[in-house]
């Protein structure tokens, strides 16, 4: 019993003396001790969400800085096509240092779901000013003259924002009742608190200007918005998950306010969106298997792609 015990030990000692001298590539071992502790099950769900995660990178990178990850964070793309139409947007110095810090939290985002599962390239993303203004002529049932471009100015950029971080946040909520290990709930719950963080300073600065038109469409701030979650309903078909700012006083907050500054349900509480219906409404098409707005080949990993065997 005492020589087991001796040996046990010592073998012990042995094993700590051997992790002590053996240093080598501490970060892999890291990556590879996360990617363990993921369930097989959470891997697709923690890779869905890059799809929207390198959306939001280049989008806000370009915006801000004339450039994106290709020049900030190569190694992320892993090898996926550069965006298409992204460019410098026309913002002054506290949008443009808002919108820098939101691209680099993206670029944190992407960095943290790599590091707990293996991730897939960058997906073909358009974001054209014409891939914004088809949105905007989508949302309101005719083609706004001139198209809608939103790098021209601070507001149409807000308005273009307006359309991001909050279907991001959708989809975590989503995706967290499905998890099943620790760490990928952890790492969903970091990176819905950041995305509902940067949508509440996006619908905060809009709500500012909830009253200002819109140039030159003679269109408040207001219901360009409620145009717009009108149009992810649709697409979403899954009923009402997006508000605008002003809602009718039952939408508002225990039905009691017509502002909205932030969307939830009726017990304010955030809604929640699969994986599917926020495919339907980024691809613009009200279908998970027809690829095309932002996303000309669809998005990729496994649960994009498996609505698109025929491609
Ligand atoms: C990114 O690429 C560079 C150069 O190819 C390499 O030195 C670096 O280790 C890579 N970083 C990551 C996080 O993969
Ligand atoms: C980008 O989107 C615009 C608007 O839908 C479209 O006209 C253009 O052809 C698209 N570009 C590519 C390469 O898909």
């Amino acid at each position: 019993m005492a020589f087991t015990n001796f040996i046990a030990t010592a073998s012990m000692a042995l094993f700590f003396l051997l992790l002590l001298l053996v240093p080598s590539s501490k970060c892999m071992d890291l990556e590879s001790h996360y990617r363990h502790k993921v369930p097989r099950s959470d891997v697709d769900l923690l890779e869905f969400p890059l799809n929207l995660e390198y959306f939001e990178a280049e989008l806000f990178l370009y915006a801000s800085l004339g450039y994106g990850l290709d020049k900030v964070a190569p190694n992320l793309t892993m090898g996926g096509p550069s965006p298409i139409g992204a460019r410098a947007a026309n913002l002054g110095p506290l949008i443009k240092d808002i919108i820098l810090q939101f691209a680099l939290q993206e670029v944190g985002h992407l960095k943290a779901i790599k590091t707990t599962v293996k991730g897939f390239p960058r997906p073909l993303l358009n974001l054209s000013a014409a891939s914004f203004a088809k949105v905007m002529d989508n949302a309101f049932g005719h083609a706004l003259k001139p198209p809608f471009d939103p790098y021209a100015n601070e507001i149409n950029f807000l308005l273009a924002s307006y359309l991001v971080p909050y279907v991001g946040l959708t989809g975590y909520v989503g995706a967290n009742p499905k998890l099943q290990g620790s760490v990928s709930k952890r790492l969903v719950a970091g990176l819905l608190g950041v995305e509902s963080g940067q949508d509440a300073v996006i619908r905060a600065l809009l709500y500012e200007r909830a009253a200002w038109e819109v140039k030159p469409y003679g269109i408040t701030v207001a219901e360009f918005t409620d145009r717009m979650s009108e149009l992810r309903n649709k697409l979403g078909h899954d009923g009402l998950k997006d508000e605008g700012l002003v809602v009718p006083l039952h939408l508002g907050a225990e039905g009691k306010i017509k502002g909205n500054v932030l969307a939830g349900d009726k017990y304010s509480i955030s809604y929640d969106r699969t994986p599917e219906e926020i495919l339907r409404i980024v691809y613009g098409s009200g279908d998970e298997s027809v690829p095309g707005g932002f996303y000309p080949k669809g998005g990729n990993g496994h649960i994009a792609r498996s609505h698109l065997r025929w491609m």
